[in-house]
């Protein structure tokens, strides 16, 4: 599903230039949960936004359901976008003064989907996330978590094949984290993608799969096995 190969991502300014990412190699199959880890500037953020399309690369091959990213149009990139892949981050990036149901609603808006279907998208996506009593509250009158949840029903209601969540619970309490890393752990389950950036050394363990990056350069994180104990 995902397939990337030598890419490479620098950003100049004036005054420095900054190698972002190293001839990174990833492949991602179909319904991985994958936990993406590394220090702090590593290059997680610039890695999810270029699998999101949101960001560009300088060189290497990026091909995503075996279609090649490097080339495509910016109108090309946010149909493939809005298609394909869903978002979540780490501040929720909620609008304040939307209602939760219009914060879900709005990018539905923008691919063009009639008002009856964004109904039942929106109201699909709000019981998926058990807030469906909360519809007409606006962020600010939501906890943490139950804004977290929001942003995470604002990506399923446009049926995403992969989900990009970019350190979803570095702003929850740890309870709240739990409930949010557990929805994701049961959107994977029934068959959604999901690459997440995380700190948490749990939340690594927990996902299929744990790849880590250090400098830009990326590496699958070796598994620790416990040695067997004498029976
Ligand atoms: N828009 C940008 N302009 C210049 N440098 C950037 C930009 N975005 C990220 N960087 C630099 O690229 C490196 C990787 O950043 P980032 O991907 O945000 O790291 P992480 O998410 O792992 O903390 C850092 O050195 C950062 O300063
Ligand atoms: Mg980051």
């Amino acid at each position: 599903m995902i397939s990337i190969k030598n890419l490479n991502k620098a950003f100049r300014t004036e005054l420095i230039e900054t190698q972002a990412l190293r001839d990174i190699h990833l492949n991602v199959s179909e319904g991985e949960f994958v936990a993406l880890t590394g220090p702090s500037g590593s290059g997680k953020s610039t890695l999810l936004n270029i699998l999101g399309t949101l960001e560009s690369f300088d060189s290497g091959e990026y091909l995503l359901d075996g279609q090649a990213v490097q080339g495509l149009t910016d109108r090309a990139l946010s149909a493939l976008r809005n298609e394909k892949i869903g978002f979540i981050f780490q501040s929720f990036n909620l609008i304040k003064d939307f209602s939760i149901y219009d914060n879900i609603e709005l990018p539905l808006r923008y691919r063009g989907f009639s008002s009856a279907e964004r109904k039942q998208r929106v109201e699909q996506a709000l019981e998926r996330v058990g807030l469906a009593g909360r519809r007409s509250y606006l962020p600010g009158q939501l906890s943490g978590g139950q804004q977290q949840r929001v942003a995470i029903a604002r990506a399923l209601a446009g049926s995403p094949r992969i989900l990009l969540a970019d350190e979803p619970t570095g702003n929850l309490d740890s309870l709240m984290a739990r409930q949010v890393m557990e929805l994701l752990e049961q959107l994977n389950r029934e068959g959604c993608t999901i690459l997440m950036v995380t700190h948490d050394p749990e939340q690594a363990r927990r996902a299929g799969r744990h790849v880590q990056i250090v400098d830009g350069m990326l590496s699958e994180a070796t598994v620790y096995q416990p040695l067997a104990v004498n029976q």
